[in-house]
């Protein structure tokens, strides 16, 4: 089987902590590694959780719409949250569901071994550079545990937030020009999801 479709089928089936009672379904994430580029959201909404897909509402439009400004199909590149299970009534995941669902992006990054980890918005910030704050960190690369994490406001922020726009922009344009400039092949691949220390602990 298809190593993302199989880590999908467990993401389906976990029970890892409470969020999956009262949804749909889980949102494994979806896309491919082809560009190399790995986005971290934050979770399911109710699009989201009614379609098992990530970013099909109007944050995933704003997404879309930024990948074609510089070029990219969604599908070329993947997505996924740090939880994966909507959290009821959309509120912010809890540290425990975060830390439950740690195990579904070890798996991911180890299949797809991307060059380039997004997070979006500040709760997958916190994975990767905990108590920083997104305003001053935004787009500006940096390697955690063997991966390059690329921190970026959440596409949602800059829909409610239209002056964020134009930084959200220029962060996409930044990871643009840090794909077209750093080598392809991975001098140092990011060591086996068993042996990682990525997220402190
Ligand atoms: N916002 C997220 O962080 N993730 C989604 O899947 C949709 C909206």
């Amino acid at each position: 089987m298809d190593p993302l479709a199989a880590i999908a089928a467990e993401v389906q089936a976990c029970r890892a902590c409470p969020l999956w009672k009262g949804t749909t379904q889980a949102v494994p994430g979806e896309g491919s590694g082809e560009s190399g580029i790995f986005f971290l959201g934050e979770a399911p909404g109710f699009h989201e959780d009614q379609q098992g897909r990530p970013f099909v509402g109007a944050a995933g439009q704003l997404l879309a719409e930024l990948l074609a400004g510089i070029g990219l199909d969604r599908s070329k590149v993947f997505i996924t949250n740090v939880v994966r299970h909507r959290p009821p009534g959309n509120r912010d995941p809890l540290p425990d569901e975060v830390a439950a669902c740690d195990i579904w992006l070890r798996r991911h990054l180890d299949a797809l071994q991307p060059r380039v980890l997004v997070t979006l918005g500040r709760h997958a910030m916190g994975k990767f550079f905990p108590g920083e704050s997104i305003s001053r960190i935004h787009g500006k690369p940096r390697v955690v545990g063997g991966v390059t994490v690329f921190p970026m406001f959440h596409p949602a922020a800059a829909l409610r937030q239209p002056s964020l726009r134009p930084s959200l922009m220029a962060d996409f344009t930044a990871l643009a020009i840090f794909l077209a400039t750093t080598p392809a092949v991975a001098d140092e691949p990011a060591p086996p999801a068993d042996q990682m220390t990525l997220f402190g602990r």
